[in-house]
């Protein structure tokens, strides 16, 4: 589907936000400056809005690679794999240790080789358009039947 604006953007990943649950995995694919990002912070904002907590900055962790965001039960851990080139860096990360459930977000997942369940995975392009973006979506078990016609 089209994504036609930063508002638009904005609408979808409420959308998925309401849906979003602790133990739930969010993949962000895409090209470098698509909105990945962008997505993040709308949807951590929302979460904070609607939990009744003060929205936060929600900064690209691209040197961090994780931020987390704490948000009344939900726990919000916002990474960026940009950096990590081996699987044995991306072990030492331990996203996949389940001793803390949460919500996890990848930005530059392409390394995880893990099919970690309740995984959605959203797949951004450019377009030719300066504000539009192209969007798909694939989900897993709890996402399964998940798809664009619900955005
Ligand atoms: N419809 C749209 N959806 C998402 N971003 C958009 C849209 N229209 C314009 N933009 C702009 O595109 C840029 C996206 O940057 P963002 O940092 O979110 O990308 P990113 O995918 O996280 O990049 P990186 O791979 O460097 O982490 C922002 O400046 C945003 O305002
Ligand atoms: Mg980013």
């Amino acid at each position: 589907m089209i994504i036609k604006s930063l508002d638009h953007l904005k609408s979808i990943s409420n959308k998925i936000a309401e849906k979003v649950s602790n133990g739930d995995y969010i993949f962000l694919i895409g090209e470098i400056g698509v909105g990945k990002t962008t997505f993040t912070r709308n949807f951590i904002n929302y979460l904070q809005k609607k939990k009744g907590v003060k929205q936060t900055e929600v900064l690209s962790p691209t040197f961090n690679l994780l931020y987390e965001y704490e948000i009344k039960n939900l726990k919000v851990m916002h990474y960026d794999l940009y950096r990590i080139k081996t699987s044995r860096e991306l072990d030492e990360l331990g996203i996949f240790n389940e001793n803390v459930r949460s919500i996890k977000i990848i930005e530059w997942p392409e390394l995880v080789k893990t099919k970690v369940k309740n995984r959605l995975e959203i797949y951004l392009s450019y377009s030719d358009r300066d504000n539009e973006r192209k969007l798909s979506i694939l989900g897993h078990h709890k996402w399964k039947h998940y798809n664009e016609n619900k955005l």
